[in-house]
């Protein structure tokens, strides 16, 4: 009988599937997740790579269970769901999507299907956190970009926008809606230049008759007199995910003028939006639980990954021992590894500290102000080190001495070429105290529950009116806020990444 073999991580990850926290059916058959799968691979626009194959074996299970190959396949009653042979749709979909013929190749048919089922099962393992409904991440997964097929209907919302308009007290024409990834910008025409002020303060009540429950509709001034624009956000399910390659197309053009440019994503008309971590100097991210935060920092991360190793270094401290694990193995790791445990961060901070004041000795003797500047003069080749701290909350409570060092670096390191990236879930006084906050003046705001937190991240509210998953507010020092719709990265695009890496492209 043919096998089919998940990988050893996946078979843990199975039963978490079919457990409590996901579909919370401990009796459905193993099979079950393994469609789930297959069914979330081949969502993914790419092939699922030969590295796949290389994974070691888990518990296996019979190819016939899993296509149902031998049951009736004219079977309408599918309630027991086995009792379908599903073998030629399956033949036919993966024909399809690899453009061969797997009508007449059993083994090769055998192997596509076991490396999608292994890409699912990689992919629902980095995208799904349990703390997040299982089916509700599988209906977005699935479906959310099913309803693309049918346009979001523009007229109907300025027909509402008017009446909501009407409802508190505005006399407006609304005209020159324009459709971004997530929202739609419609342009209003104020009659009397006071209903500026009464629109601003009416913009809660606005997307409480829209319906909008949180997530709240934007207002910004325009260049033309007495227009203003609002950014309404639509359903989720027409938004236009931004994806992995995009970001890989972004960063292949050369002709950004960035030392360690980062794109966290577009604008909401969708262009894309890059940034200078170099200039930032450093960059706090903070957001409520499954706002996003991991997914961006893993953007970053495959954006610096594409610098050479004498060039760049990354340091990562992940104290939550899950989501760095990937880049294990890349050649720009700092240290040789991911640093997980309390003793090990400690160190590391404390080493990062030593090599901030090696540099700033060569520094000071070749007579440079910062490392730009030996740079500019093609002098003191140093790699850049960039530091992630994956929940700064969480690292700052297991090593009661890391705050000194980070407030140190935080404090001097920009000139010697280290920069940090911060994240966390809690961006309180505590754990974003004065002295990183007064030197971290860069920040990245995910969707927040109150706008005292959006304050605290960002110094102004607005946060707290952000859509979630991605969905970002961006502020540079020196710049105003800005709002961004975080790229999408999913397992596939950090196993590329992480592979290239260690390739050396
Ligand atoms: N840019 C994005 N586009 C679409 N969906 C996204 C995006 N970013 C995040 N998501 C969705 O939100 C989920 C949670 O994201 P992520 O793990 O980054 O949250 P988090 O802020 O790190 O949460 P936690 O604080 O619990 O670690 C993802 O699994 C994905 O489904
Ligand atoms: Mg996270």
């Amino acid at each position: 009988m043919t096998k089919i073999h998940p990988s050893q991580e996946d078979d843990k990850f199975i039963l978490k599937i079919l457990g409590k926290q996901g579909l919370g059916a401990e009796k459905l058959p193993k099979w079950t997740a393994f469609r789930l799968a297959l069914a979330i691979s081949l969502h993914i626009p790419t092939e699922p790579g030969e590295e796949l194959d290389l994974e070691t074996k888990g518990t296996e299970l019979d190819y016939e269970q899993l296509t149902g190959l031998g049951q009736d396949k004219t079977n309408t009653d599918t309630s027991r769901g086995q009792n379908k042979d599903f073998t030629d749709a399956y033949r036919a979909l993966l024909s399809v999507s690899h453009n061969q013929d797997l009508f007449q190749n059993d083994e090769q048919f055998r192997i596509l299907l076991q490396r999608h089922i292994r890409r699912g099962f990689r992919e629902m393992r980095t995208s799904w956190r349990e703390s997040h409904d299982f089916h509700e991440y599988l209906f977005q997964e699935l479906f959310s970009d099913m309803s693309q097929q049918g346009p979001y209907n523009v007229d109907l919302l300025e027909d509402r926008l008017q009446d909501a308009l009407m409802q508190i007290g505005i006399h407006a024409e609304i005209r020159d809606s324009m459709s971004g990834p997530r929202i739609t910008r419609t342009l209003v025409y104020l009659k009397d230049v006071h209903d500026l002020d009464r629109l601003r303060k009416g913009l809660e009540k606005i997307s409480f008759i829209l319906g909008l429950k949180k997530q709240g509709v934007f207002m910004f001034p325009t260049d033309t007199p007495k227009v203003a624009a609002l950014d309404v956000p639509r359903p989720s399910e027409t938004w236009q995910r931004i994806m992995g390659a995009d970001l890989r197309q972004w960063i292949s053009d050369p002709s950004l003028d960035a030392r360690l440019p980062l794109w966290p994503g577009v604008d909401v008309m969708g262009q894309p939006y890059a940034m200078d971590l170099s200039l930032a100097p450093h960059l706090l991210v903070a957001g409520t639980t499954g706002s996003g935060k991991s997914v961006c920092l893993h953007s970053f991360l495959i954006a610096l990954l594409c610098q050479k190793t004498d060039q760049l270094q990354i340091c990562l401290l992940d104290p939550k021992k899950i989501e760095f694990s990937y880049y294990e193995k890349v050649p720009h790791l700092w240290g040789k590894k991911v640093f997980t445990e309390p003793e090990e961060m400690a160190t590391a901070l404390h080493q990062l500290a030593q090599e901030m004041e090696r540099r700033e000795s060569l520094l000071t003797h070749a007579g440079f102000r910062d490392l730009s500047e030996a740079e500019a003069k093609g002098r003191l080749n140093l790699p850049r080190i960039v530091v992630f701290v994956e929940e700064l909350a969480d690292l700052l409570m297991q090593v009661e001495a890391a705050e000194k060092p980070l407030v140190r670096l935080a404090q001097k390191a920009r000139a010697t070429g280290i920069h940090l990236i911060l994240a966390t879930q809690r961006p309180d006084a505590e754990t974003f105290s004065g002295l990183l906050r007064s030197n971290i003046p860069s920040r990245i705001a995910f969707t927040v529950q109150k706008s005292t937190e959006s304050k605290i991240i960002l110094d102004e509210i607005g946060a707290e009116r952000l859509s979630g998953s991605g969905d970002m507010l961006v502020k540079i020092v020196g710049q105003e806020s800005i709002r961004i719709h975080g790229v999408y990265i999913g397992s596939d695009d950090i196993s590329k990444c992480v592979n290239d890496a260690r390739r050396g492209r």
